[in-house]
């Protein structure tokens, strides 16, 4: 007598479950909410960092995952599978070595770059083999540089003198902020910023002006803050309350 679990018997159930599978796929069409989603996390991510290309709307009974670059399933361009049932990850050809695909198929990626930028595709194996298929878009930005800061010059006197501060920074696309005395700058009437604030007048100085600046620049993911420039304000009037200009004497010592 044959044991239920002999190979025949395995072997026409399970035709008869892939029959019945395909005569419901036949009549079943998925709901457009429900459709298998990939999402980025973070949408936009800096060089360097890790992003999670999250899968939304798995379908049931799953038994693996290949996750593909590109926006199509294409062989060549294979990233890794992974058997849910093993737990196993197998390298394709486009493998870099960053990526983990986790058993809900979400698709790690370590230390991302620009080159990494573009679409992925997710195709999902489920156990009566039928294969859906998700596309997500990835996208890396660069990280911004570390500005410096450049004064025209940093020991002033005050009434007299006008000094200008330049943020350098070799990057395109970005934002610059001022920061004095690790504040954000509060402009007087005596500060001006032009050229996209990377230059800051201040005309005429005054004592209340020394201190430490710094720019910082940002883009989209990423910002960086410039070294910290001194500046320093010689008095006009000393302490005696004689204006010095009127004295042969010594110039007037800076404060700082
Ligand atoms: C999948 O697993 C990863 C790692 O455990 C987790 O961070 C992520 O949130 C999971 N994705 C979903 C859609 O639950
Ligand atoms: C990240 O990648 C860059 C080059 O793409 C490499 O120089 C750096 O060492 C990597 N960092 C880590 C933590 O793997």
């Amino acid at each position: 007598m044959e044991p239920p679990s002999s190979p025949a018997h395995r072997g026409h159930g399970h035709w008869q479950r892939l029959l019945l599978a395909v005569s419901l796929l036949t009549f079943w069409n998925p709901p457009t909410t429900a459709r298998l989603t990939i999402e980025s996390v973070p949408p936009k991510a800096a060089e360097g960092k890790d992003v999670l290309l999250l899968v939304h709307n798995l379908p049931g009974r799953l038994s693996g995952y290949a996750w593909y670059k590109g926006d199509r399933v294409d062989s060549s361009q294979q990233i890794a599978t992974y058997v849910i049932r093993r737990k196993e990850i197998t390298p394709g050809p486009v493998y870099s070595g960053r990526e983990t695909i986790y058993p809900n198929g979400s698709l790690l990626f370590q230390n991302v770059t620009q080159k990494d930028t573009g679409y992925y595709t997710l195709q999902v194996i489920t156990k009566i083999l039928l294969s859906e298929v998700g596309t997500g878009q990835l996208r890396v930005y660069y990280s911004v540089a570390q500005p410096s800061i450049q004064a025209s010059n940093t020991i002033v006197t005050e009434y007299k003198d006008a000094v200008v501060l330049t943020c350098l920074t070799r990057d395109a696309g970005i934002s610059i902020q001022w920061f004095f005395n690790n504040q954000s700058l509060w402009l007087t009437e005596r500060m001006k910023l032009a050229q996209d604030n990377s230059t800051l007048t201040i005309d005429s100085v005054r004592r209340e002006d020394a201190g430490e600046y710094q720019c910082e620049v940002s883009n989209l993911v990423s910002s960086s803050k410039s070294d910290l420039l001194s500046l320093a304000v010689s008095s006009l009037v000393e302490k005696g309350g004689l204006h010095p200009l009127l004295r042969n004497e010594d110039p007037p010592c800076p404060l700082f």
